[in-house]
C-alpha cells in the first residue's frame, strides 16, 4: 500500500493499520490460522475465484439490502462473529462492537471468552444481542452462564462445536502466546508493548480490567489472562456430542445456532438434534488446516438442508461483494470475524462503523451490476458456475 493513503477504505487497509498499532503477538493471534494456514488462505481465495455475472439494462434504481433472518430484521445479511479476547485489541472492544453493530442494524455475537462481560455489553446495548458458548466440563458453569445470558437479554445462542481441541496455531507458539517463553525471549516479548504506545495507552492502561469477563465469577482466584487460559484449557469439554444439544435445548428457550459445521452430514445432524440453524464455518482456518473453504461448502449444505433451514456462513468475508456471493451460493447471511476486529483495533467504533457502511455500499454496487434489487433475488443465477 502506498504510504500516502489518508483514509482506510477496505478491510485490508484496516488490517495494515491494526498491524502497526498492535503488539506482534496480538496481531498474529488475530491474523493467523492453524498449521500452514492453507484453509485460512482458501477461505479468501475461493471467494475471489468465484465470479459474478454482470447484467445490464435492468431497473436498479432502488436496491434493498435488508433481510429477515432468525425472526429478526437485519439492515443487511451480515453479523459480527464471536471473537475471543477482543478487548485486548481495542479498549473495551466488545462494548464498542455492539454499539457499531446496532448502529449498522446487524447482530453482534459475544464470545464466551470475551474481555467484557455479558452484563457490561448488555448495559451498552439497546437491543438483544447473541451469545456464543463453548461447552465446559462443569455443566453447572454452563447453566449459570446461560442464565446470565438470558438475564442480559440475549436472543440467540451460538453453540460452537469445532473446538473439541484447540488447533495448532504456530504463530502463537513463535510469539509465546501459547506459553513456554523464558529468559531473554521473555524480555524481548515484553519490549513489544512500549514499542506500540497508542495500544499501550488506549488498551493496556485505559482498557482494564483484562480478564475473561464471563468467567471471572467461576475462577475468582485467577489474577491474569494466563491463569484464566489455563482454566479454560482444562474446562473445554472434548467429549461433547449431539446428545448434549438435547440438554442445551432443555435449559435454553431462545434460538439455538450450531457454529462450526462444514460437512452436509453434520449439517443434517445439527438440525435433527434440534438446532434452529447452523453456521458453516471452519473457525476462520484456525482449527483443522487442509479442510475446504466455507464458501465452497455452502451449496452442498443447502442441497441437503433444503430451502427453509437457516444457513449462516463465515470465513474469508472481506467485503460486501463476498456477502452477495455467499447469499447467491445459498447462505441466508454471512458473519465477519477478522474484518471487524481489524477495524476496531485500527480506528475504534468509528472505524468499524465506516467499514460496515462500506460493506453495505459494496453490496449495493454488486447487486445493481448483477441486475438484482433485493436479497431474495440473489441466487446461483448471478454466479458464473
Ligand atoms: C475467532 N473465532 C471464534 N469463534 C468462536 O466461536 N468463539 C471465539 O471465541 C472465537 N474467537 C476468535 C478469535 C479470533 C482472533 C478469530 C480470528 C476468530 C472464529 C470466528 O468467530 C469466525 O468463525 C472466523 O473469524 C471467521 O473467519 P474470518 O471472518 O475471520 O475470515
Amino acid at each position: 500500500m502506498p504510504t500516502m493513503n489518508l483514509v482506510p477504505a477496505t478491510a485490508n487497509d484496516y488490517r495494515r493499520l491494526a498491524e502497526k498499532r498492535l503488539p506482534r503477538n496480538l496481531f498474529d493471534y488475530i491474523d493467523g490460522g492453524a498449521y500452514s494456514e492453507i484453509t485460512l488462505g482458501a477461505n479468501v481465495a475461493d471467494f475471489e475465484a468465484l465470479q459474478l455475472k454482470q447484467r445490464v439494462m435492468r431497473d436498479v434504481s432502488k436496491i434493498n439490502t435488508s433481510a429477515h433472518v432468525l425472526g429478526q430484521d437485519w439492515a443487511m445479511p451480515l453479523a459480527l462473529a464471536p471473537i475471543g479476547l477482543a478487548g485486548m485489541m481495542a479498549r473495551r472492544a466488545e462494548v464498542q462492537a455492539v454499539r457499531a453493530a446496532e448502529a449498522a442494524g446487524i447482530p453482534f455475537c459475544l464470545s464466551t471468552v470475551s474481555i467484557c462481560s455479558l452484563e457490561e455489553v448488555a448495559k451498552a446495548a439497546t437491543k438483544p444481542f447473541w451469545f456464543q458458548l463453548y461447552m465446559m466440563r462443569d455443566r453447572g458453569y454452563v447453566k449459570a452462564l446461560l442464565e446470565r445470558a438470558k438475564a442480559a437479554g440475549c436472543s440467540t445462542l451460538v453453540f460452537t462445536v469445532d473446538l473439541a481441541v484447540v488447533g495448532a496455531r504456530y504463530r502463537d507458539v513463535r510469539n509465546g502466546m501459547a506459553g513456554g517463553v523464558k529468559g531473554l525471549d521473555k524480555i524481548r516479548s515484553a519490549l513489544e508493548y512500549p514499542a506500540h504506545p497508542k495500544w499501550l495507552m488506549d488498551v493496556a492502561l485505559k482498557g482494564k480490567p483484562h480478564n475473561f469477563g464471563n468467567l471471572a465469577e467461576f475462577v475468582p482466584s485467577a489474577k491474569s489472562i494466563t491463569d484464566f487460559k489455563t482454566w479454560v484449557d482444562e474446562q473445554f469439554d472434548p467429549s461433547c456430542t449431539w446428545k448434549d444439544i438435547e440438554w442445551l435445548r432443555s435449559i435454553w428457550d431462545g434460538k439455538l445456532i450450531i457454529k462450526g459445521v462444514l460437512s452436509p452430514e453434520d449439517a443434517k445432524a445439527a438440525i435433527a438434534a434440534g438446532a434452529d440453524g447452523i453456521i458453516v464455518s471452519n473457525h476462520g482456518g484456525r482449527q483443522l488446516d487442509g479442510v475446504s473453504s466455507t464458501i465452497n461448502m455452502i451449496s452442498k449444505v443447502r442441497d441437503v438442508l433444503g430451502g427453509k433451514t437457516t444457513i449462516l456462513m463465515d470465513g474469508g468475508v472481506r467485503n460486501g461483494q463476498d456477502i452477495v456471493k455467499a447469499i447467491a451460493s445459498g447462505a441466508d447471511a454471512a458473519l465477519i470475524g477478522r474484518a471487524w476486529i481489524w477495524a476496531l483495533a485500527a480506528r475504534g467504533e468509528a472505524g468499524l462503523g465506516t467499514l460496515l457502511r462500506t460493506f453495505k455500499a459494496e453490496m449495493n454496487v454488486s447487486m445493481a451490476l448483477t441486475g438484482t434489487t433485493k436479497i431474495f433475488d440473489l441466487s446461483p443465477s448471478i454466479l458464473e458456475l
